[in-house]
């Protein structure tokens, strides 16, 4: 593979595990202000990054390449409102997001073809996330973060599950 896209690829591994901390930081910042809905979706978000993560993971090692656990950065713990908490988390996506439209762009120019659908897959992933997170920051800024709206996106927030993803942490088999 490409050195510069897998270099890429293993500094993404680090990033989708920094987010899922991020995402715990936030999970535990909502519990303690006992918004436990908005708490419990963040703590399901981070299971999601934690499946990118090993998405990534299994497509190098597909691919015949040894991913490598570079260090994680210690994720932002410092959140002056619920508001301050969901900007950020979109700021963060949006960095996200300009990290796989460089990745494509790599390796668009490499040639490395049988990196496409994956990285396809995540820049899919990167608008709906987006599409999530600013929808949300929108769902505030409109109600001006007035305690019955928060509280109703509270209790919507509840509902949240895990929903396993092919490639991730738990492996399916499919390709096998
Ligand atoms: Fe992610
Ligand atoms: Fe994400």
């Amino acid at each position: 593979m490409n050195k510069e896209l897998l270099q890429r690829l293993n500094e993404q591994i680090a990033l989708e595990i920094e987010s899922a901390h991020i995402y715990l930081e936030m999970a535990g910042y909502f519990n303690e202000e006992g918004l436990d809905g908005m708490g419990n979706w963040m703590y399901y978000q981070h299971l999601e990054e934690m499946n990118h993560a090993m998405k990534i993971w299994h497509h190098l090692d597909e691919r015949g390449e040894r991913p490598k656990m570079l260090g994680i950065n210690k994720p932002m713990d410092e959140f002056e409102s619920v508001m301050d908490v969901w900007e950020k988390a979109l700021e963060h996506e949006k960095f996200i997001t300009k990290q796989f439209d460089e990745m494509m762009k790599i390796a668009m120019d490499n040639q490395e073809y049988k990196s496409f659908t994956m990285l396809q897959w995540f820049v899919d992933e990167q608008v709906e996330e987006e599409d999530t997170f600013g929808g949300i920051v929108d769902k505030l800024r409109w109600s001006d973060c007035a305690k019955p709206a928060v509280m109703q996106m509270n209790a919507a927030m509840a509902t949240r599950g895990y929903s396993p993803l092919p490639d991730g942490l738990i492996p399916t088999g499919e390709e096998e």
